[in-house]
């Protein structure tokens, strides 16, 4: 297993957050709801309409029932509505197309509306246990950085080697921790500006840290 893999579980399982109401469950939709509202808002902000979004909608049937102004009034607050429609929409393609159960398989939860390859993975990993890499913005960044990718990671030629990073650094077990990891990582110490370098799990080898090149990377899109 990689030494990364190894560094960041144990600081997950020490340091991280366990408690988050999202984390101690494996129902796929519970997660899937926390990882859309997750994208663009901050944990702290999630948590309460979170509450009362499950409490709401507590499983996929009563979501796809439900009629899109109920929905868009439950996520008031939140904004970026189209996240909120999508969920809709997803909810609804599962009922007809998958019978009503989340399915398991990355290719058919990719292809649900407003579910990209990250947040698949992300959902695949958290309730079903699956080897599967997740690459958002915090996590390029972690991974740039560590590994001194160069160029915009924007640009498909680095995204394209940030995934294969990513899948290359896969634990060969707890893919749960790995996985909180490296998001809380991205989120807590290793931010875009004043990393906290000396607190981080995986500063030993961390490229960046060792040439002193954590504020020109990731690459700014060029100009
Ligand atoms: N951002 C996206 N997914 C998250 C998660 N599961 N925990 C914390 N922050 C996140």
């Amino acid at each position: 297993m990689s030494e990364f893999a190894t560094a960041l579980i144990a600081w997950q399982k020490q340091s991280g957050r366990h408690d988050l109401p999202w984390q101690n469950t494996h129902d796929p939709y519970a997660i899937w709801v926390s990882e859309i509202m997750l994208q663009q808002t901050q944990v702290s902000a999630v948590i309460s309409y979170y509450a009362r979004f499950m409490q709401r909608f507590p499983d996929i049937a009563s979501l796809a029932a439900a009629d899109q102004d109920s929905v868009l009034q439950h996520w008031s607050g939140l904004g970026y509505y189209s996240r909120a429609r999508n969920l809709h929409k997803a909810a609804q393609r599962i009922v007809a197309e998958h019978g009503g159960v989340f399915p398991q398989q990355l290719e058919a939860i990719v292809d649900l509306p407003g579910i990209g390859r990250s947040t698949a993975a992300a959902v695949a990993a958290f309730a079903f246990g699956q080897r599967q890499a997740i690459l958002d913005g915090n996590v390029k960044r972690v991974l740039a950085r560590h590994a001194l990718i160069e160029g915009w990671p924007g640009l498909p030629r680095v995204e394209k080697q940030l995934w294969a990073l990513a899948e290359s650094l896969l634990p060969a077990h707890d893919i749960h921790a790995y996985t909180q990891g490296l998001m809380d990582l991205g989120a807590t110490l290793c931010t875009r500006s004043k990393p906290r370098c000396d607190d981080c799990p995986v500063r030993a080898d961390c490229g960046a840290r060792l040439h002193q090149r954590t504020a020109e990377l990731p690459h700014s899109k060029p100009r």
